[in-house]
């Protein structure tokens, strides 16, 4: 048979998914894997919800898509109005789309559109940070510290500045960590002012950093700080929250966590869970009113924005998530899982940080905990764990390069919400003796 490169990757080898149901997924060989990341934090709700299908099935049946400049739709106005209340009071505008890059894509052109409305087309530029990932579109990528992805495309990207990132486990050389957030602030203010703040449109961040850090919260206090360094200064704050939003970290935007509220965020992955690819931009109803005000239209969206039997699923995935108070579950049993973790895995020299919020939990690996030395690159750890789970039949997300350099390995768990307390216990066995036998070097 030949090999098909359908995704841009090498498929051969790969197990072949046939089914999955709950928070198990079982390939053609009969194979059965525990969904302990969702892949990239992606399954809110799990595989085969029952409910979530009839709903899109029964969309199916009456109209896969109404295109958006023609028609609205009930689940497209339903979900536009739920997302919103979720928001709260100062949001009111909703751009659609299927990708966490087109979602990042529509916040950067919100707000170049709004300054060009206010009669300030020179707020243009944008900051960004260290080590964080915004997608892999040009623009998108052109925001993200990620140096191994960029690498091919760096002369076509876009002039974005970057500030450090804001990483407790590893604080800016010279930083102690009682000093990190002023710290930072003060280097996003500065940068603010050397760029000018009459050229800077926006600064872009994850609440909490995902594949780029290895699950890393931001400080306390440092949303807060870059919320008012942002105010001062008249530029718009763009909460990336692709991966950690839509509930991942307990509360339904990460940010709520830390009593800010940005100006625009991205949300995609947990947003429909998966079930048919859902992302959007959403913005206050001041910044969306100017714009309509002066321009007539959000110029930004696709073809398919609002696609309706995708709506169909974000809002059959959060009315569940919702009726079932699953995020209580996600906040109350994240510190349970949290804890097991560094119960199981403590006895590990090798692990240095168990961190996280919610479901949505980075496990570091250093070669010493005292010093935080991570291991070398060509020991390929993390993906060695995350080889080694998978073959024992647990899904999780292995990133490496989080300590600059190529260097840095961190294990990602991020398990469906609704995921059973056994569940959670077979995730944290699994997960033990993964790490043991990659330690140990066992075959
Ligand atoms: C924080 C963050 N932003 C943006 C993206 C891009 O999303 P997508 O891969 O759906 O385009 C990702 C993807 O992992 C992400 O983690």
């Amino acid at each position: 048979m030949a090999v098909s490169r359908a995704i841009g990757w090498e498929l051969e080898g790969m197990p072949r998914i046939v089914r999955g149901a709950g928070s198990y997924l079982y390939d053609a060989a009969g194979n059965r894997y525990l969904d302990g990341s969702g892949g990239p934090a992606a399954f809110s709700l799990g595989h085969g919800n029952r409910e979530v299908n009839a709903a899109i099935a029964a969309q199916l049946a009456q109209v896969a898509c109404g295109y958006r400049y023609l028609f609205t739709s009930e689940p497209l106005e339903q979900l536009t109005e739920l997302v919103l209340r979720k928001c709260g009071p100062l949001f009111g505008h909703i751009v659609f789309a299927a990708s966490g890059s087109e979602a990042i894509e529509g916040a950067m052109k919100v707000a170049l559109q709004y300054w060009d409305a206010q009669g300030l087309p020179d707020k243009c530029r944008f900051i960004a940070r260290e080590r964080s990932y915004h997608g892999s579109t040009i623009g998108a990528l052109s925001l993200s510290g990620f140096a191994e992805r960029r690498k091919s495309f760096e002369r076509s990207l876009l002039d974005v500045s970057f500030v450090s990132a804001a990483n407790a486990y590893r604080p800016p050389t010279g930083v102690a960590a009682t000093e990190l957030v002023p710290a930072l602030a003060a280097e996003l203010d500065a940068r603010i002012r050397s760029l000018g703040p009459e050229n800077v449109a926006a600064f872009v961040f994850e609440p909490v950093v995902g594949a780029a850090g290895g699950v890393v919260p931001a400080p306390s206090g440092y949303a807060q700080a870059v919320r008012e360094v942002c105010s001062r200064h008249d530029v718009l704050l763009i909460a990336d929250e692709v991966m950690s939003g839509s509930g991942r970290c307990g509360t339904w935007s990460a940010l709520e966590h830390d009593g800010v509220v940005p100006d625009i965020i991205a949300v995609a992955k947990g947003l429909a869970g998966g079930y048919i690819p859902l992302s959007a931009t959403i913005f206050r109803r001041d910044i969306g009113d100017a714009i309509m005000h002066s321009h007539g239209a959000i110029l930004t969206g696709h073809t398919y924005s609002g696609h309706t039997a995708a709506c169909a699923a974000g809002l059959a995935v959060q009315r569940i998530i919702e009726r079932e108070a699953l995020l209580d579950r996600v906040r109350s049993r994240g510190e349970v899982l949290r804890a097991a973790l560094r119960d199981s895995l403590g006895r590990f020299a090798e692990v240095g940080d168990v961190r996280g919020r919610g479901y949505f939990l980075g496990i570091e690996f250093v070669q010493d905990r005292a010093s935080r030395v991570p291991f070398p690159a060509d020991r390929g750890l993390s993906a060695d764990i995350g080889r080694r789970a998978f073959q024992d039949g647990l899904i999780c997300f292995p990133c490496a390069g989080n300590a600059g350099g190529g260097l840095g390995d961190v294990i990602i768990i991020a398990p469906p919400y609704n995921a059973s307390d056994a569940e959670l216990s077979e995730l944290v066995d699994r997960l033990t003796r993964a790490v043991e036998r990659s330690l140990l070097q066992q075959a």
